[in-house]
């Protein structure tokens, strides 16, 4: 018994892979799983294949495909992205589709060739158009959406958009369609995806966007590579998310992630928020030792401070502060304050290194760190709340 296909517009349907116990995606961790999604666009002469899946999930994508026509009878297949959580399994999808042409962009078949032995694949670019029959494909780059290969294809007659991992989310599901699971979670994975993956990419993402504008590529439907699809009033939401988090917009907000050895630094961290909440700022509150490093950066996205607190141990800041510190700057946060804190027995070299650390990534720090010595006494919890109560007045004039 095949697996099913689901309609996505007209002459489109799914024919991607669940992947429901992925829990961790390059080091994001995904605690509801992803899709892989692939499209097959059906013309009266020809039908394409856009995208295919990660390597163990070829057999999936086959029997789902199986339900609307047979894979030796595909005639294209559409390489948008050479990541392998789509590109892993072309070379397996072939086997099974022996007469379809291969096409991507230009620095995706670079990549194709790279991924599968010298594989060759046509080139296609925004000039390229591919008549299936009543219904029509064109081609974007879409440079660093998510790398340099990265393309949207547009099918124009369903004006459906599929832009692989832009409008993307981690999230398993049965269901198809964002207002399926509901657009308060769809969005909130959408902005998980987006911190996570898309942050340093924000110029090249809003680009892209505007490019698909002034194609006159008017969607009623982005159906991208993961997660569910935007179509009605669930794509008009995911546009609007997509402007907001491009432009970088932030609010009255800071974040506090901590890692303690004994709890002085907890205790730090706790007085830190007060202070900041004390003065009217939202604060949230994270122990890298219990939260994951995704949940963490999504909740720096819109935050217009970090203050990071360690401990000292062997003169320097916590392996898990320092792996969040690695995290993030390859994300490149903008635009944001930064400070750090923590307690010490008899050298405070972990906030020092924080400080650089912070500074590297891209961090201002307009206030000195707080080093305090063992436990902390009540007046240095005290001074912990003034230090935190300073940065909420700088990020309310920010
Ligand atoms: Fe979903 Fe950049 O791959």
């Amino acid at each position: 018994m095949p697996m099913r296909s689901v309609p996505v517009s007209e002459g489109i349907h799914w024919v991607g892979a669940v992947d429901w116990n992925l829990r961790d995606f390059h080091g994001y961790e995904t605690p509801r799983g992803t899709t892989y999604n692939a499209y097959l666009v059906q013309g009266t002469d020809k039908t394409a294949l856009v995208d295919t899946v990660k390597l163990p999930f070829v057999p999936e994508l086959l029997s789902r495909v199986s339900t609307l026509v047979a894979p030796a009878d595909i005639d294209l297949i559409v390489v948008n992205h050479v990541e392998p959580d789509h590109n892993g399994g072309l070379r397996a999808a072939m086997d099974a589709m022996p007469n379809a042409r291969v096409v991507a962009s230009s620095s995706g078949a670079r990549g194709v060739a790279e991924y599968h032995d010298g594989l060759e694949v046509d080139v296609v670019g925004a000039d390229d158009v591919i008549d299936l029959g009543g219904r029509t494909l064109r081609f974007m780059p879409a440079p660093m959406v998510h790398w340099p290969d990265s393309m949207f294809t547009w099918v124009q007659e369903s004006k459906t958009l599929l832009p692989n991992d832009a409008f993307g989310q981690h999230m398993a599901s049965s269901q198809r369609f964002a207002e399926e699971v509901g657009l308060d979670l769809a969005l909130e994975e959408l902005d998980i995806y987006y911190a996570n993956i898309l942050m340093p990419l924000g110029s090249q993402v809003a680009k892209a966007v505007e490019r698909v504008a002034a194609a006159g590529w008017e969607p009623s439907v982005i159906a991208p590579s993961h997660g569910v699809i935007w179509r009605g009033e669930s794509l008009a939401a995911a546009l609007d998310a997509y402007a907001r988090l491009t432009a970088g917009e932030t609010r009255e907000k800071i974040v506090v992630v901590f890692s303690t050895m004994w709890g002085a630094t907890r205790l730090l961290a706790d007085a830190v928020a007060d202070g900041v909440a004390a003065e009217g700022v939202e604060v949230g509150v994270y122990d890298l030792a219990e939260s994951t490093l995704a949940h963490v950066t999504h909740q720096l996205l819109d935050a217009r401070a970090l203050l990071v607190g360690s401990p000292t141990l062997h003169h320097g800041m916590l392996y898990r502060v320092a792996g969040y510190l690695q995290y993030i700057s390859g994300l490149k946060p903008k635009d944001k304050i930064g400070g750090s804190f923590g307690s010490f027995g008899w050298s405070s070299g972990a906030t020092q290194q924080i400080v650089e650390r912070l500074e590297q990534i891209g961090f201002e720090l307009p206030f000195e760190p707080y080093a305090q010595k063992f436990k902390p006494t009540a007046e240095e919890l005290e001074a912990a709340r003034e230090w935190g109560a300073q940065f909420a007045r700088a990020v309310r004039d920010m």
